[in-house]
């Protein structure tokens, strides 16, 4: 039993004795005692002002002198103002201990075969160019929340949506086709998505060269725009593409196929993973046969050039393409497609969308269209819209080929790591081979932390000199500490000492021993509420706290060198299960954490 539904029971029958009154369970609010007073559990007295019919003071000192007397769970108890801090007894918390310690999935709830399944799209790239900052944090808040989810019971089925067609991929091929002179990955050694990635910006920059040179003879910006013939053909390979012209269709796969692999590998080294995958080119027609049929139905209207548009005035909304003039489907109508698939793939009882909050509109007609085209789930799709990511140098342009790319980023965080790590000596005695993965580690630890600690819906900036600090509220300084316990654990085991499966009752602790393993207890709490906000700092701040913690324990407390051997044991269970619950909390954020550092 929890303790605090032990002391809800004790607190029931001391209102009834005290005071003659049946109040019902919800009366009883227990609250972690702040830190600023003394106790583990705070009661709020004040709903129990109408039986006592006394001060809120007096009530407290005679329900806490009540609980002192017939609770052996408390042991002291303090009352400021309305509120009464409880103290508990430290064998409760030695107990508490031990059933933690008996548990090595301590607060994650194991999948159940009927549980509701969700399903998590994230990630979603197009095709055209690498993977960027913004998509870091896509896939690391996506991987983070996926993990959460299941942590909480639920069935999850991670997906992705690839948007592998449209007029941004023709860009890519035209502008290979006309400057690449045939070049592939393994002709430039380049990276296959880093290599298409460079012709969408070739395209770009050609395309511009047109406009201006068409505004220079007097035409408007948006004709310009419209006429230049760069966008002129590419729009006419995207007829050709939808008409299914096999050498389009063969230059297209062709050079996806070097995208896959070059976000595969991209994907590895993130750590991120995907049960099913959706393409844009097979969802598509599903989606346009959709929006015809809501034509017929009189959901959507054509106007005299062919297009067919949503009106959504009624929802406050405006005029909304689905199709193009030309017949060609837009970014929207996939959308329609892929969800059908998705609902006709599994049971899903809940669809999330992590996609940055520059999507907000999109997601919000998203819902309005499959509602009005009788999905029943459309209404309740959630959006998992988070704020933009930039570095300290500003914001990132991919269009003029400035972005921040999402290998070089990971490559640049772990080359630091290996140089922090070896200035400070961290890495003496380990092969290159250990030493590579402890870089890796802490490198990909460090940028996954310092995102996954910001609210997901604020803009953030990344800092990564702050991020692989090796103090403060870093991913680093979590898994040093880890390390750290490990490391004692493994100098108790060359000693022989064995942490045992039950820690002996009878030891005193100290506030700061308890109040760890109160933080510890906590820990399944922390799971369910970072699932029921979607929102993984929740744990990443609850790592940060208890590191924090254990680091001054460690500082004041001796452990191995404890005489009391009854209390080294206690300290070294402490240690490990500390250890535990970094590395699952971690874990859940899709951060690894090392066995020395
Ligand atoms: N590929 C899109 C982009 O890069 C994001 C897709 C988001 N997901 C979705 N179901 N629309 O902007």
């Amino acid at each position: 039993m929890k303790i605090e539904d032990k002391l809800t029971e004790s607190v029931l029958k001391g209102v009834k004795e005290l005071y003659g009154a049946d109040v019902p369970a919800r009366t009883v609010q227990l609250q972690k005692t702040k830190k600023e007073f003394e106790g583990h559990l705070t009661l709020v007295v004040f709903p129990f002002l109408k039986a006592s019919k006394k001060a809120p003071e007096q009530t407290a000192a005679e329900i806490g002198a009540y609980l002192q007397r017939n609770e052996p769970a408390i042991a002291a108890y303090n009352v400021i103002k309305g509120f009464l801090n409880l103290t508990i007894a430290s064998a409760v918390w030695v107990d508490m201990l031990n059933r933690i310690h008996a548990d090595s999935a301590w607060g994650i709830r194991k999948p159940e075969a009927q549980a509701p399944l969700v399903m998590i799209e994230y990630s979603s790239p197009n095709t055209n160019k690498p993977l960027h900052l913004g998509h870091v944090r896509n896939n690391l808040l996506g991987c983070a929340l996926a993990n959460i989810m299941e942590a909480n019971g639920y069935r999850v089925v991670k997906t992705n949506i690839v948007n592998d067609r449209g007029i941004h991929i023709c860009k890519s091929m035209l502008a290979w086709l006309k400057y690449g002179g045939g070049e592939t990955p393994e002709s430039s050694g380049k990276k296959g998505d880093h290599l298409v990635g460079d012709y969408y910006v070739a395209f770009d920059k050609h395309y511009k060269a047109e406009v201006a040179g068409l505004m220079e003879k007097g035409m408007s910006k948006e004709e310009a725009e419209a006429q230049a013939p760069l966008m002129q053909e590419a729009r006419g390979m995207l007829r050709k593409w939808e008409a299914g012209d096999p050498e389009v269709r063969a230059l297209w796969s062709r050079m996806n196929g070097w995208v896959y692999a070059g976000f595969d590998e991209t994907y590895r080294m993130m750590g991120v993973s995907f049960d099913k995958v959706y393409y844009e080119s097979d969802t598509y027609l599903e989606g346009k046969k959709k929006v015809l049929e809501g034509l017929e139905k009189g959901l959507f209207y054509r106007k005299d050039d062919g297009s067919v548009w949503a009106d959504l005035t009624a929802e406050g909304l405006d005029q909304k393409l689905l199709l193009r003039a030309d017949g060609t489907s837009v970014y929207m109508t996939q959308d329609i497609g892929t969800a059908e698939q998705r609902f006709a793939d599994y049971p899903i009882d809940k669809m999330i969308y992590v996609v940055g909050n520059e999507q907000n509109y999109h997601f919000q007609v998203l819902s309005i269209l499959l509602d009005k085209l009788g999905f029943e789930w459309g209404k309740d799709l959630v959006h998992f819209s988070y704020g933009m990511v930039e570095l300290p140098e500003g914001k990132m342009k991919s269009r003029e080929g400035t972005v921040v790319d999402a290998d070089d980023l990971m490559e640049a965080m772990i080359d630091t790591a290996k140089e922090t790590s070896s200035e400070l000596g961290k890495l003496d005695g380990l092969t290159q081979a250990e030493a590579d993965d402890i870089a890796r580690i802490v490198g990909l630890g460090a940028l996954k932390y310092f995102i996954l600690k910001v609210d997901a819906r604020k803009n953030m900036t990344f800092n990564p000199k702050e991020s692989i600090d090796f103090n403060g509220n870093t991913g680093p300084f979590i898994q040093y500490t880890y390390a750290r316990i490990r490391s004692i654990l493994r100098k108790a085991g060359e000693s022989g000492i064995v942490v045992p499966e039950v820690v002996p009752a009878g030891v005193e602790l100290s506030t700061k021993e308890e109040g760890l393993v109160q933080l510890l207890a906590d820990f399944p709490e922390v799971v369910r509420q970072a699932g029921t906000d979607y929102n993984p700092s929740i744990l990443a701040n609850y790592a940060y706290d208890l590191v924090k913690e254990y680091n001054q324990f460690y500082h004041d407390f001796s452990i191995l060198r404890e005489e009391n051997e009854a209390l080294k044991v206690f300290r070294l269970a402490l240690s490990c299960n500390v250890g535990k619950i970094v590395k699952l909390a971690m874990g859940l954020l899709g951060i690894e954490v090392p066995e020395r550092m």
